[in-house]
């Protein structure tokens, strides 16, 4: 282990050890803002993903994208847009166009979960311009907020109430869902079922994800999510997953970029 990873996880134990309260906080579900405070749930995630407790590990992954954490990501990464999505991942938007061109009037709907600035939703409203409506879904409200008065179309709406739940109440027959650039892996896997599941229920539908693995996960021959990397996000065998739920496949590949992309767009009819 390198000198320096060496001593974060010494600092984080440590916090974790001396500052039971603030770790009992960030349980309740209070934002990390401090240095202190950071350390300890980076301490806590840490932790979560040694002893297998997924449930833990996934909220402690929310607290941080919808605490000041999460805010700075948007502004660390602005090229992503341009040249990731535009790049080598805009393979997933052309292999969706010919399947609505295939399926005219089918697909319908588009939701994407962790839309985060909302640039790849509008973009996709404009590429997909029979779609009635679309959605942008995200855990952290500040970038909904800004989201919604920088991005105004009366097609395109911005929500922060919990992914599942809006697929629930609001998710229709017809519907694409995407997520773009690392989402899912901060859902564990029977979160991710779930989520697959029921936009199989509404089918026809459509799956478009872009997501990281592990550059040691062998697609292969390994099944289960794992934490990976230093966020200990989940890296998930999404064709497995999607297939498991009753999709097939129209699209699958990967690409590296920084990370090991999987680029898929799955179908159920
Ligand atoms: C790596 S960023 C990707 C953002 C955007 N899709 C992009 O590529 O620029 C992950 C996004 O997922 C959101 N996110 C994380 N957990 C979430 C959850 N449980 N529900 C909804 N959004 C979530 C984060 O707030 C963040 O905007």
């Amino acid at each position: 282990m390198e000198v320096k990873s060496l001593i974060k996880n010494r600092a984080e134990a440590l916090a974790l050890c001396l500052l039971p309260s603030v770790a009992q906080r960030i349980k309740d579900g209070q934002p990390t803002k401090t240095f202190l405070e950071r350390l300890v749930r980076s301490g806590m995630t840490r932790k979560a993903a040694k002893d297998g407790e997924w449930d833990m590990l996934r909220s402690q992954l929310a607290a941080y994208w919808r605490g000041g954490e999460g805010d700075e990501f948007y502004e660390a990464y602005p090229n992503r847009f341009d040249e990731w999505f535009l790049g080598a991942h805009y393979c997933v938007v052309e292999q969706l166009r010919t399947l609505c061109d295939q399926y005219p009037d089918t697909l319908t709907e588009l939701y994407e979960i962790g839309c985060g600035d909302g640039k790849v939703l509008m973009h996709m409203n404009e590429r997909f311009p029979e779609f009635h409506r679309l959605v942008g879904i995200d855990i952290n409200s500040k970038v909904i907020e800004r989201n919604r008065s920088t991005h105004k179309d009366p097609k395109v709406d911005f929500t922060d109430d919990a992914a599942l739940d809006w697929l629930s109440e609001n998710g229709r027959s017809g519907s694409v869902l995407m997520t773009y650039g690392g989402v899912l892996e901060y859902f564990t896997q029977c979160e991710v079922e779930t989520i697959f599941r029921k936009v199989a229920s509404l089918s026809p539908a459509a799956i478009v994800l872009v997501e990281p693995v592990n550059f040691n996960y062998d697609l292969n021959k390994e099944s289960d999510s794992r934490p990976y990397g230093d966020e200990h996000s989940f890296s998930h065998n999404h064709r497995v997953l999607l297939q498991r739920c009753g999709f097939e496949l129209a699209h699958q590949s990967e690409c590296r970029l920084d990370h090991r992309w999987q680029m898929l767009v799955a179908m159920i009819h």
